[in-house]
């Protein structure tokens, strides 16, 4: 006699429902935008069908559209016109990411607008810090971090999200914000960040890779775990508000070991390599969007994330996927 039948809470959608353990919301979703200089541009990004570069005006357009949907969460990336060694357009007060945050909280003043803090896109080299000799240095890179994190606060930004993995640069932005009237501006701290090969459409996007070298000497050797809590600690006792797992899905066990680790939220990044495979299987009538993005996203909450960044956030919030 069978006594534990695992099968009875399985036999409808109304029991299964009632039983299940994970809820994924749209309110927990967070979609990202490329802006760029112009007006009236929107360039296809080849790596990542459904995803636009676009001008301000058509950025502004396109946010208040997804939040009549129902996306209450974004965060900018910038691609501005020139590039130098100082990454002057990042702190610039005028930059591109500054004027679209401005724009976008007149347009739609009811999202929640978080900035992706990094130099990247701004140096010529492409490298997320400044580049002395061939090499990343890491105490003058937090000084341009804080500055560009501050002038995205000024500009209206609810949550800068500083992406640069460079040490000490949580305490940087914190004291600088602190310094000028911003203490009430949150850090969500790209706390774990691999250098991963799952950014790939993200470099086509932005226009980042670097032009020499990669990131092993700043972003985490994907070998390591026990790592991720010391980092995600670290940001922590720096004073970040909330800390990210980056990438999400190969990195399931991190987000994890964060969400036990520290008790601030924890936001996991489904990145842009991975909404690729997902969007060129489906394509090719591999797999099912709908469900495969359902599951993905739900084990990614199921892991341990509070939030999530996704790219599948407009479509699953435009064709009512949840
Ligand atoms: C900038 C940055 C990157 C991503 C987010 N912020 C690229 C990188 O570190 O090379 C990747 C996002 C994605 O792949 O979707 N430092």
């Amino acid at each position: 006699m069978l006594i534990q039948r695992p099968r009875r809470l399985r036999g409808t959608a109304l029991m299964r429902d009632a039983v299940a353990e994970t809820t994924v919301s749209a309110k927990r979703l967070i979609m990202p935008h490329f802006v760029c200089e112009g007006s009236g541009v929107r360039e296809p990004i080849g790596a990542m069908p459904g995803i636009d570069r676009v001008s301000i005006d058509n950025l502004a357009c396109d946010v208040e559209r997804d939040h009549a949907c129902g996306v209450d969460a974004i965060i900018l990336f910038g691609i501005p016109a020139v590039k130098d060694e100082k990454a002057s357009q990042a702190y610039a007060a005028d930059g591109i990411v500054q004027r679209a945050v401005r724009e976008i909280k007149r347009a739609a003043p009811g999202v929640l607008v978080i900035t992706d803090v990094c130099l990247c896109e701004y140096m010529s080299h492409g490298h997320c810090g400044v580049v002395r000799d061939g090499v990343i240095v890491n105490d003058a890179s937090c000084e341009l971090i804080a500055k560009t994190a501050l002038s995205h606060a000024q500009a209206g930004a609810d949550i800068v999200a500083p992406s640069d993995m460079m040490d000490g640069r949580v305490a940087a932005i914190r004291t600088t914000l602190d310094a000028c009237g911003r203490c009430d501006t949150p850090i969500l701290s790209y706390a774990v960040k691999y250098a991963s090969a799952f950014y790939g459409p993200f470099r086509e996007a932005a226009g980042s890779a670097p032009q020499f070298g990669d990131r092993r000497s700043y972003q985490m050797d994907f070998r390591n775990a026990r790592e991720a809590e010391k980092e995600a600690r670290l940001d922590v006792d720096e004073g970040a508000d909330i800390v990210m797992v980056k990438p999400a899905l190969a990195y399931l066990d991190i987000v994890r070991r964060v969400r036990e680790a520290v008790s601030v939220p924890v936001c996991a990044y489904n990145v842009s390599g991975e909404y690729s495979m997902v969007k060129a299987a489906a394509a090719a009538g591999r797999v099912d969007e709908r469900s495969i993005v359902i599951e993905i996203l739900t084990a990614i909450v199921r892991a341990g994330a509070d939030m999530v960044i996704t790219y599948h956030a407009r479509d699953i919030a435009r064709e009512r996927w949840l």
